[in-house]
């Protein structure tokens, strides 16, 4: 058995409770939380409840430390975890900074233990067809990739913890809900080499954005559009992903990204794509990501590999984040000198 200990129990905790309760060979060992009341809901007998993290770190019954606390403790949190031999599951973002992924990614190879970081798109089964089409090369030269985030995060949302849409503990919407776009950007299409970008506070009291747009370049040459906001009157429009090429054209929506909008390919006929797209609608949400992300460390410690989402991938997911924050800047930046002069 794998066993895993929790830090942090808030809103995403429950995803990775239920994660291990669904995956053989994984139990749930520990919990820590600076507040005893979150994890009152998941404490049991048999299950250790810390308030300090140096003490679930010092448990030895835990293999895995899963980091569910707000974004901006990631990183240091990860470290700790490493330099005590435990295993690492990181929430997104990996870290707020390149130099703290760095740090991270560092520490884990250095005490040889797993890190993972939690990117559970990857597993929507209409996002693996998509990779799998790339992959096979039935897109012949690409043009281009688009990704929409349209969503709703209401102030409500900001205001329930203090730490959200703050510049040290989260970034905007980009950082925190974007990320998982820019994930499988940089998954399909590897880092951008140019990148433009705007972003501003437009409807939320927050201190980073809540609207950001970017256009980029990628090695090959193909552009790339993003548009993420978290200000979508009344409720999350759109997660969409789209990818064109000379020989293919697909498109994933639905407000989370789980619906093949448009899927043609000339190495398809109308009946394949057609039996295709139905096939993978059967079951479009298919099994929660968070399963595979677990499933996948316990098979990654068996079989001593790397997760399928590594920490290389955490930071370039975060590199992508950072180059439009850049681009964002220096573009008001740009402008500033522009009415100066
Ligand atoms: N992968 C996803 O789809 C997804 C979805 C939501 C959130 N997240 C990420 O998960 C993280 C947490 O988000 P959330 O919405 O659950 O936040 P939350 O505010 O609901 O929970 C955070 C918890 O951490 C605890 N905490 C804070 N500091 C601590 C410390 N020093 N030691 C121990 N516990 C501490 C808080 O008491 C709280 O219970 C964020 O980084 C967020 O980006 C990922």
């Amino acid at each position: 058995m794998i066993r895993f200990g929790i830090v942090g129990c808030g809103h995403i905790a429950a995803k990775h409770v239920e994660a291990i309760q669904n995956v053989q060979g994984a139990v749930l060992q520990a919990l820590c939380d600076s507040d005893a009341e979150r994890m009152r809901p998941w404490a049991e007998d048999g299950i250790a409840a810390y308030l300090q993290y140096r003490d679930i770190l010092q448990d030895p019954r835990v293999d895995v430390v899963i980091i569910c606390t707000p974004s901006g403790l990631h990183a240091d949190m990860a470290v700790q975890a490493a330099q005590a031999g435990k295993h690492v599951v990181v929430e997104k973002p990996l870290a707020l900074t390149l130099l703290d992924a760095e740090r991270v990614i560092a520490a884990c190879s250095k005490h040889k233990v797993k890190l993972a970081v939690v990117h559970p798109n990857r597993y929507r089964p209409a996002i693996v067809q998509l990779k799998k089409m790339l992959d096979e090369g039935r897109f012949g030269k690409l043009s281009h990739a688009s990704v929409k985030l349209r969503w709703n995060r209401n102030q409500d949302y900001y205001n329930q913890s203090p730490w959200r849409g703050t510049r040290a503990m989260d970034g905007g919407v980009l950082m925190n809900q974007g990320i998982h776009s820019m994930d499988l950007l940089a998954w399909l299409m590897g880092p951008a080499v140019k990148v433009r970008a705007m972003s501003a506070t437009r409807l939320r009291n927050i201190e980073m954005e809540d609207v950001a747009l970017a256009v980029m370049q990628f090695a090959d040459g193909a552009l790339g559009s993003v548009e993420v906001a978290s200000t979508v009157y009344p409720n999350n429009l759109e997660e969409e992903i789209a990818l064109f090429g000379e020989h293919g054209s697909a498109v994933i929506g639905g407000p989370t990204a789980h619906w093949i909008k448009y899927w043609n390919f000339a190495s398809l006929d109308k009946q394949e794509a057609l039996a295709f797209v139905e096939h993978t609608h059967l079951n479009p949400f298919g099994e929660p990501g968070h399963t595979h992300m677990i499933r996948d460390m316990v098979e990654a410690i068996r079989d001593d590999r790397d997760p399928h989402v590594s920490g290389e991938d955490g930071k370039r997911a975060l590199q992508m984040v950072l180059d439009i924050y850049d681009a964002s800047v220096n573009q008001r930046s740009s402008e500033e000198q522009l009415i100066s002069l």
